[in-house]
């Protein structure tokens, strides 16, 4: 196995460096044999030498079976990184090129965790979101008109296509078919956004006859932020479209521990093109170079791409190591019971140790 390794910015480094430590532990219990290479792509990288991502970085890329990114981004208000060049430089044209059109994300409290949600627990919390990755308000169809001027109108489009929806309803609507309870929900605002909406909304309910064992339901985006809080155990898995997907995942990020521990994958599932795994968190400019990021959320990203790509291309090996490090990074958080894990206290190698230890 193939894996490209970005590791970026500021703690991407050190979460990636403590996240590769788990994967060749992982390697040597499975027997998995993997090798990976490193690439510079970050905003460091493009300010030392004014290069962000070529294309032919893109093709290179595509010659892995996945692709392990730590976080890009330098300091928020840096004006040399103005108008988004590394996010659209690095991120999204890796998601739009690679046709990554499902961003997986894994909202789970593991036992002994506290949560910020009053008398909820490890049961409560457990549920999948599947946020559609290529369209919506991430396309760039939009401009400005009498820019500059008093009279300045700006617009941004949302794009939904047919088939850019029924894809992704068809990835959470197998997906909810392998789980416990079949549970799936819809998240959108159709009573507002009537166009887009009823795109979601009719392909959704069409979807929904070719998998009658799966139950389903809808809420508006601003009720499932309520519900989330309030009752996350509601959720089972969620599909959402990517704007709605990214605001929603960062609160179930926040009820399920913190940023220490999200993680996420970028998936084409069908197999043209590597995946990409990546915490959600980015790269936390204000604690780089400390070495007390939180790796878990990297490590957790790496035992989905162990399990992700094991399940595109059967590969036992890869299956069973990606499930080595999901159960070793379950039992590895309760030591961190009571503790945020964004702030968990501990060093970064000395976290990546005790996951190494429950290997
Ligand atoms: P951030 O996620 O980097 O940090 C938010 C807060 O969470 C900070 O207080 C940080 O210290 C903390 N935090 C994040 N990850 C942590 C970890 N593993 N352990 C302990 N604490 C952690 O978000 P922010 O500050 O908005 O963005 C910083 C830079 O990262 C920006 O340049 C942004 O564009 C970039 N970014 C990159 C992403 C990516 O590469 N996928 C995603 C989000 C932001
Ligand atoms: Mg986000």
């Amino acid at each position: 196995m193939k894996i490209a390794v970005i590791a970026g910015d500021g703690i991407g480094p050190e979460v990636v460096g403590a996240s590769l430590e788990v994967l060749e532990a992982a390697a040597s219990a499975s027997g998995l044999e993997y090798q990976t290479t490193d690439f510079p792509f970050s905003a460091a990288h493009f300010l030392e030498t004014g290069h962000v991502l070529s294309d032919d970085d893109v093709a290179t890329l595509r010659g892995y079976d996945a692709i392990l990114l730590g976080a890009v981004g330098g300091l928020p208000n840096d004006p040399r990184l103005a108008g988004g060049v590394i996010e659209k430089g690095i991120l999204l044209k890796l998601r739009f090129e690679l046709d990554q059109y499902i961003n997986l994300r894994p909202v789970q409290l593991y036992p002994g965790i506290q949560t910020p949600l009053a008398g909820k627990t490890a049961e409560d919390i457990d549920f999948v979101c599947v946020r559609e990755n290529t369209e919506d308000l991430y396309c760039g169809v939009g401009g400005f008109v009498r820019k500059g001027t008093p009279q300045e109108i700006a617009s941004q489009t949302m794009i939904a296509t047919r088939f850019g929806v029924e894809r992704c309803l068809r990835y959470a609507f197998d997906l909810a078919t392998t789980r416990e309870r079949r549970h799936l929900t819809l998240v959108h605002k159709t009573n507002v956004l009537t166009y887009a909406g009823e795109t979601w909304n009719r392909a959704f309910n069409e979807v929904a006859e070719d998998y009658p064992g799966v139950e389903t339901a809808y809420h508006h985006v601003d009720a499932c932020c309520m519900y989330m809080v309030t009752k996350p155990e509601a959720y089972d898995v969620i599909v959402v479209p990517n704007m709605f997907g990214d605001i929603i995942t960062d609160l179930g990020a926040a009820i399920a521990g913190g940023m220490g521990i999200a993680s996420s994958g970028n998936l084409n599932p069908d197999g043209a093109a590597p995946g990409m795994f990546e915490p959600v968190h980015g790269s936390a400019p204000d604690i780089a170079g400390q070495k007390v990021a939180n790796p878990i959320a990297t490590i957790d990203s790496l035992g989905l791409l162990l399990r992700e790509t094991g399940r595109i291309k059967e590969n036992k090996a890869a299956v069973q190591a990606g499930e080595r490090v999901g159960a070793a990074v379950r039992a590895t958080t309760p030591k961190f019971a009571g503790k945020s894990l964004d702030r968990s206290g501990y060093a970064t190698d000395e976290v990546g140790k005790m996951v190494i230890d429950a290997l």
